[in-house]
């Protein structure tokens, strides 16, 4: 079959793999008809995400019609069309009983933190993605979620990620009626926590990013005011001065580890790898948001520290919540609202590319050329 192949930092192509078996009873083989390509991924594809090994397949966002199932497959059946979550996740360990698919006790059984995600590096559990034509999907009963039949699949297919992870981060924000949010990162993940914020009652959203295009897409898209960070002497002053001098109610970190924007934190963040990345939207988040306020994270960082400014966490009583998206506990709600009219997740698809060009693919993507906000990948036997 044919599926994304990583090369090392900065080369992915399409090869020929091995079509994926059903390796535990529980396994289904679902036959991708979508998928997408994350600003996770690019975290991978530029290298910075340890163990992550050559001939791996990334793919965390993907749907799907189920080809095969195992033996002990209960409710999912042959020919269905699923909505696959990102998180790999057992279902029954404690973790998944509280609903942090997210952080499945057993799906990643030699971490501490992550629970297993599909395409992510074997710090995630090493599983195979959706960017192939095949994907075996573990523990099928428990993610796997039959896309409605009024849906549209593009709408499905963001319902994998990047929907869930905007929502949870205005939702872990505790957002109350009238509150100023500010949203760090305009990429598919920002964007799509501007538009929730407003869900849970923000009286204000303010995006921050430096490129363009994507500052006029979020304008228009959640209806927010969008600002340059590079044409604003001072992001955290600006915040300030606009919230007459008290700081935002909830900032939101939808940058994560390769954020721009300080050159002290990108030598040491990215380039000589002494921290975990480039927090610097993690410290725009904290000095710009009010004593007694909350930040939200959902930007990626490492494993490792990062230097963060802890005592201003402490002395301004700060709350942070972060986790990666717990998808499965979200569907439900998320689907009433696509139903309802309340969010449109395809219109962030700007690219669709065929599978065989997913080298090309990424690297529009990751350079931030021709306006990409989100690429769909369409494999050769999609059959939609
Ligand atoms: N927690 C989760 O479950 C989860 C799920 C999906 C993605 N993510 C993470 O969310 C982050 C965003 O994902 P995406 O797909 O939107 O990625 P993306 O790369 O498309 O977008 C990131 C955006 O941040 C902007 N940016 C860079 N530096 C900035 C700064 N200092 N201030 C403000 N904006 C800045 C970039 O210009 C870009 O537009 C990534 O770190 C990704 O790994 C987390
Ligand atoms: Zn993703
Ligand atoms: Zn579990």
């Amino acid at each position: 079959m044919l599926a994304m192949n990583y090369r090392g930092p900065y080369r992915v192509r399409a090869d020929h793999k091995p079509y994926p078996e059903i390796l535990h009873p529980d396994d289904a083989i679902v036959r991708v008809t979508r998928s997408c390509i994350c600003g996770s991924d690019l975290h991978l594809y530029h290298g910075l995400v340890p163990d992550t090994r050559v001939g791996m397949t990334f793919g965390h966002e993907f749907i799907g019609i189920v080809e095969e199932i195992g033996p002990s497959v209960q409710k999912l059946k042959v020919g269905d069309h699923v909505i696959v979550p990102f998180n790999v996740a057992c279902g029954k360990c404690v973790f998944c009983e509280q609903q942090m698919y997210g952080n499945c006790h057993e799906s990643n059984s030699q971490a501490t933190a992550v629970g297993g995600i599909f395409g992510y590096s074997h710090t995630a559990g090493g599983y195979d993605g959706g960017q192939a034509e095949y994907v075996r999907v573990p523990y099928a009963d428990v993610g796997p979620t039959v896309i409605p039949a009024e849906m549209h699949p593009d709408d499905a297919v963001l319902l994998t990620d990047v929907v869930p992870t905007g929502y949870q981060a205005a939702e872990m924000g505790a957002i109350k009626p009238g509150d100023t949010v500010v949203v760090f990162g305009a990429g598919p993940v920002g964007i799509m926590a501007a538009k929730c914020a407003w869900l849970f009652g923000a009286g204000r959203v303010i995006v921050i990013d430096h490129i363009e295009y994507r500052l006029e897409f979020v304008r228009n898209y959640a209806q927010c005011e969008a600002y340059n960070f590079r044409s604003l002497e001072d992001p955290v002053l600006f915040i300030k001065k606009t919230t007459d001098w008290i700081g935002a109610d909830v900032c939101i970190d939808a940058v994560g580890c390769e954020a721009a924007g300080s050159a002290l934190q990108t030598i040491t963040g990215v380039k000589l790898m002494l921290q975990a990345g480039a927090a610097t939207a993690l410290h725009w988040a904290i000095n710009s948001v009010k004593k007694g306020g909350v930040v939200s994270i959902v930007g990626v960082y490492g494993p490792t520290g990062n230097l963060i400014p802890i005592g201003n966490v402490v002395n301004k009583g700060i709350t942070i919540r972060a986790n990666q998206a717990s998808v499965k506990r979200l569907l439900p709600r998320l689907i009433e609202h696509i139903k309802e009219g309340r969010l449109d997740p395809k219109a962030i698809i700007t690219h669709r590319v065929p599978l065989e060009e997913v080298g090309d693919a990424y690297h529009i993507f990751s350079a931030k050329l021709d306006n990409c906000i989100k690429t769909i990948l369409i494999p050769p036997s999609a059959g939609i």
